[in-house]
Order: C-alpha cells, then structure tokens, then sequence
C-alpha cells in the first residue's frame, strides 16, 4: 500500500500553523512520516496533538504552512487524501444500540459500498479483530477493548494507505490495549502507515519505530525511541528515602558518584542522577546513605525511559488521562471521509 510520492514518506508536514482566535495551537509544526512504520506523535495535554492530526486528515483548514498525505497536498486535494486515510478519533464513537456487524455493515454503506460488499468487509474485519464471536452482539455489551477494536475496524474499512489514531487506547485496560497494540501491528505489517498520538509512553516505546515529541504547537524532538533516552543519558542511580527531610542529604550523596546534576522529586521522595560506573555508583550510594543514617525506601539503578525524556523535553510528567486540565473540545466524533 505504499501511495506516497515516490520519497518513502506518507505523511509530510512543513510549518503548519494554526490558530484559534490568540491561542497558537500550531506554531511552526514540522514532522515527517515513514511509509509502512507506526509513528508516534507525542506531547502534553494542549500540546497541538490533535489539532495536526485534524489537519493532516483535511477535518480542519490550517493557517500557514504545507501539508502532504499519501503525496497529496492536504489543502488542494482534499477529497483524494481523504479516500487514502482511515482516523480515529479520542473518542470511539461506535453505535451503542447496533451491533458490531451492523455498525461496520452502515459505515461501509457511508462510503458507498453497496450492500453486498458492505456486507463481506463487516464479515473480513470482524474476523480479523477477533470480534467474530460476538459480531451479532449489541456493541452495548462490549468490554472497551472491543469496542475500541471494533472503532479501529470502521476506520478500515476503505483500507487505508494512511491511518491516524488519536489515542486510541486511552482508558482501556492493560489487557485490552495488549489487544489494540497487536491490532495496530498487524495492520503495518499488512503495509498500512500509523501515526499514532498516545498518553501512554509505553505505548509509543513499543509500537512507534520513530516519535515526535510536539510542545506548544512546534516539534520539539524527532527520533527513534532508543535515540530519545540516549539524549537522557545512560543509567541513573535512584534512590527513594523514607522522610523527606532527608531529601537534600540524599542529594549531596548522589551528587559526589553522579555524572550530572541529580534531580529530586519532593512528591515521590525520589532523588535520582545519571552514572557511568553503575555497579560502584550503587554500592557507593547504598554504604553511605547507611553509615550517614538516612532511611532508604527503595534504591536501584534504573535505564531512562520515556518518561524522562518527556520530562527532560517539555518539563511535564504526562497526566494520567482522565486528569487532563483544560476539557477537551467537542467529543470527536467517528470522522468519515465523505
Ligand atoms: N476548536 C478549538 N477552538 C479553540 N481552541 C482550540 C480548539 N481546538 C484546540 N484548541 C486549543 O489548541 C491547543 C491545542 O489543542 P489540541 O487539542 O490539538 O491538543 P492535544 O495535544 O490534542 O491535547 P490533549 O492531550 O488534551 O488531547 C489547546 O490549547 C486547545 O485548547
Ligand atoms: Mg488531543
């Protein structure tokens, strides 16, 4: 399914820019997707995430800039790119009262299937989400896994060279996101491209082979996973103390074997810094925290993940979903490329 313009990209984007009224929610957006991978698009809440992906599938005007999907320029081919893409939204927005056959049956009625062919897609689709056992179920009694997967199914209906998922696992359960995740992949293997935005940094860790990290409208990094926490740096020694009082002193032990400054967090009681010599940093931390009669929770040695790199890049941790600040627009709904 590669349909992009010979350059192995799917998705391109130079300077877009949006605004609403004096909120910036674009400023400058650059980002490039490969064909054929899962990208992801990362950043915090208000961070721009959705308002690019709006625009990459032609559901929004932007401001400045220049945008192609599929090789298509989004804002003169609007209709084109749209029949290449499948999106959705952070919200699933399949028919409680219907079935899982019927809801995918009338969405491929939307895009002009015909009844028959409508027909055999739901059958294909059910069977390949796994949903086929309860295909004749109202979708009211599905688990949120399901539900979500039987979403992912109406956007593939057509297919789609290109697919935008806006956090499409927010809220699920563990065990239903392991069930979207394997979703996800099996569609690039079948030569789908995914760009992927999420709340979940293990999310994007295990599914995006390359991550943009958005802040404010502008792209901030872009990188492969293991790219992103190498700019972290290597190991860390952490350690957790039982009082917080005791959080300067622990500071002062970690700064004399750390290869930077050490970090303290004063709500997780967490001191933390990065090491060379791990194994020596550990002992050295561990004997003197004990001969110095600091009480110690917890203390390892730990690889960055994600989540420092986030930190580190936008100096927000990510908000548990569900503690977002500011409410989000309209619930985005099922959108269906006319
Ligand atoms: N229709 C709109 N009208 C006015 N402001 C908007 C509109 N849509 C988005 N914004 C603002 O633009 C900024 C970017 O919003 P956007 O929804 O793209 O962020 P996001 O990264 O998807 O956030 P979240 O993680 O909460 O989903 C925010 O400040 C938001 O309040
Ligand atoms: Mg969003």
């Amino acid at each position: 399914m590669s349909d992009g313009n010979g350059d192995g990209y799917a998705v391109r984007a130079e300077g877009l820019e949006k605004r609403y009224g004096e909120k910036r929610a674009l400023d400058g957006f650059d980002l490039a997707v490969r064909e054929g991978t899962v990208h992801g698009l990362l950043g915090p809440n208000g961070a721009g995430k959705t308002t690019a992906v709006r625009i990459l599938s032609t559901l929004v005007r932007l401001d400045g800039g220049r945008a192609t999907v599929a090789g298509l320029d989004v804002a003169r081919r609007p209709r084109e790119v749209r029949a290449r893409i499948g999106l959705t939204g952070q919200y699933a927005a399949v028919d409680e009262v219907l079935t899982g056959r019927q809801n995918l049956e009338m969405f491929g009625r939307l895009f002009h299937l015909g009844g028959r062919r409508a027909r055999l897609r739901a059958t294909e689709l059910l069977d390949r989400f796994d949903l086929t056992d309860a295909a004749d179920k109202g979708v009211g009694t599905y688990s949120g896994g399901m539900r979500r997967r039987l979403d992912l199914a109406a956007s593939m209906i057509l297919a789609p060279a290109v697919l935008f998922l806006d956090e499409p696992t927010t809220g699920l359960d563990p065990r239903s996101r392991g069930e979207v995740w394997d979703s996800v992949r099996a569609l690039v293997a079948g030569g789908t491209t995914v760009l992927l935005t999420t709340q979940y940094l293990e999310e994007a860790d295990r599914l995006a082979s390359r991550i943009t990290v958005i802040d404010q409208g502008r792209a901030i990094a872009d990188d492969t996973p293991d790219g992103l926490k190498n700019t972290v740096g290597g190991d860390r020694v952490e350690v957790v103390v039982a009082d917080r009082a005791d959080i300067p002193h622990a500071v002062k032990v970690v700064a004399r074997v750390a290869d930077g400054d050490p970090e303290a967090d004063e709500t997780e009681l967490r001191v933390h810094a990065p090491v060379t010599d791990r194994v020596n940093a550990l002992t050295e931390v561990a004997r003197t925290l004990q001969d110095e009669g600091v009480a110690v929770e917890d203390i390892g040695l730990r690889r960055p993940s994600l989540d420092d790199v986030f930190l580190r890049l936008t100096g927000h941790r990510t908000e548990p979903p569900g503690a977002r600040d500011t409410p989000t627009p309209a619930p985005q709904p099922k959108e269906v490329a006319a």
